[in-house]
C-alpha cells in the first residue's frame, strides 16, 4: 500500500513536470518537429513507465514515424483507422499492454503515440496520458509550422488556416478571402514583394490562435459572457506566440498579434494607435472587417457591398487607418 502511494505521488509530480514542459516545448529550425516528438515520447515513457514507444505524424491518413525507441515498432492501417474514428481520447489494445494516444486538435488528427509496456497500463496512466495529449498535439502543431512554413511557401499556411476553419462552416474560406483583399490593398499601395509574402501568410493565419479556444465558446449560439469574450480576445496573442516574436516569423507574428488593434488606440491586445500599429496589421484589419461584414453568419445576414463600404467609411479614422480604407475602396 505504501509502495502504491509513493508510486502515485511520484507519478503525479512527474505529470505536473511534463505538463509544464509540454506547454513550453518550443524549438525552431528544420529539426524542430523531430526534437519535439522525441521530447514528448520520452516524457510519456517516463510518466507511464512504458518500455518502448513511438510518435508518428499523420498526413492524408498516412503515418510518418518521427520519434521511436525501437525500429521494430510499427503502426498499422487498423490503428490509423481507429485514430480517425476514436471517440475515446486514449485506448488500450492487446490486454492493456499497448496504449494508443491520438494527438488531436479540434477533432483533427495530427498524430499518434504508441506505448508498449510489459505490465498492464493502469487507469492513472490512461488518465494522465489523455490529459497531456492535447498539449502534446499543440506542441506537434507548433513544431510542424516551424519546420514547414517558410515565407513564400503557402502550402502549409493554407493547410493550417483550413485547420482553424474546418470546424466552423460559417468561417470556411474566410482567411482565403481576407488574404485576397489584403494583397489587393498591398498591391495598390505598391508595397515590396517580400512584404506582400509576409502579409499573405499573416492574413491566411491571422486567426490561427483560435485553435486554443474551446469549441463551446467559439461556436456558441448566443452572447458570450465577460470571461468568454476575454478568452476569445486572447487569440491574436496565442497566434503570435505560436510563431514567436523573434526569428524568421517575427514580422508575420506582429501582423497577427495586432490585427484587432484600432486606429484610435481602443483595440486589443496592446491598445496601439495610428502608425504604431504595424502596416500589415492595419491592412488585415480592413480586409477582415469587410470580409466578415459581407459574409453570412448564423446570427446575422450579410451586408451588401455598398452597406459594408459605408461601414468602412464611417469607421475610417477611428477603427481603421484612413489611408488603407481609401486605397481599398479606390
Ligand atoms: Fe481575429
Amino acid at each position: 500500500m505504501e509502495l502504491d502511494n509513493t508510486r502515485d505521488m511520484s507519478q503525479l509530480i512527474c505529470f505536473t513536470e511534463v505538463l509544464r514542459e509540454l506547454k513550453n516545448l518550443n524549438y525552431t529550425g528544420s529539426s524542430a518537429l523531430e526534437k519535439v516528438a522525441n521530447n514528448i515520447l520520452s516524457y510519456l515513457l517516463k510518466l507511464t513507465q512504458a518500455q518502448t514507444g513511438m510518435l508518428a505524424v499523420i498526413t492524408n491518413q498516412k503515418a510518418a514515424k518521427v520519434a521511436s525507441t525501437s525500429n521494430t515498432i510499427t503502426i498499422d492501417e487498423e490503428e490509423i483507422a481507429w485514430l480517425y474514428h476514436a471517440s475515446e481520447p486514449v485506448t488500450y489494445l492487446h490486454n492493456r499492454n499497448i496504449m494508443l494516444i491520438p494527438l488531436k486538435i479540434k477533432k483533427i488528427s495530427s498524430g499518434l503515440i504508441k506505448l508498449i509496456k510489459s505490465e498492464p497500463f493502469t487507469d492513472k496512466d490512461l488518465r494522465y496520458a489523455a490529459y497531456l495529449s492535447y498539449f502534446a498535439a499543440m506542441a506537434v502543431e507548433r513544431a510542424k509550422v516551424k519546420t514547414g512554413i517558410t515565407v513564400g511557401n503557402l502550402t502549409n499556411a493554407r493547410l493550417l488556416a483550413r485547420t482553424v476553419e474546418l470546424h466552423d462552416p460559417y468561417t470556411r474560406n474566410h482567411s482565403i478571402r481576407v488574404t485576397r483583399h489584403s494583397l489587393m490593398i498591398a498591391s495598390k499601395m505598391k508595397l515590396p514583394r517580400t512584404f506582400c509574402q509576409i502579409l499573405r501568410n499573416a492574413a491566411l493565419l491571422h486567426d490561427i490562435g483560435k485553435i486554443a479556444i474551446p469549441d463551446e465558446i467559439l461556436l456558441k449560439n448566443g452572447p458570450l459572457t465577460h470571461e468568454e469574450f476575454h478568452l476569445v480576445k486572447r487569440h491574436p496573442v496565442i497566434g503570435a506566440n505560436i510563431f514567436g516574436k523573434q526569428g524568421d516569423y517575427g514580422e508575420m507574428a506582429s501582423f497577427i498579434l495586432h490585427h484587432h488593434e484600432r486606429w484610435d488606440g481602443s483595440g486589443y491586445p496592446h491598445g496601439l494607435a495610428r502608425e504604431n500599429i504595424p502596416l500589415g496589421a492595419r491592412i488585415i484589419a480592413v480586409a477582415d472587417a469587410f470580409e466578415a461584414m459581407t459574409s453570412h453568419r448564423p446570427y446575422r445576414k450579410a451586408l451588401s457591398r455598398e452597406e459594408a463600404t459605408r461601414e468602412l467609411i464611417n469607421h475610417s479614422g477611428t477603427q481603421f487607418d484612413p489611408q488603407v480604407v481609401e486605397v481599398f475602396l479606390k
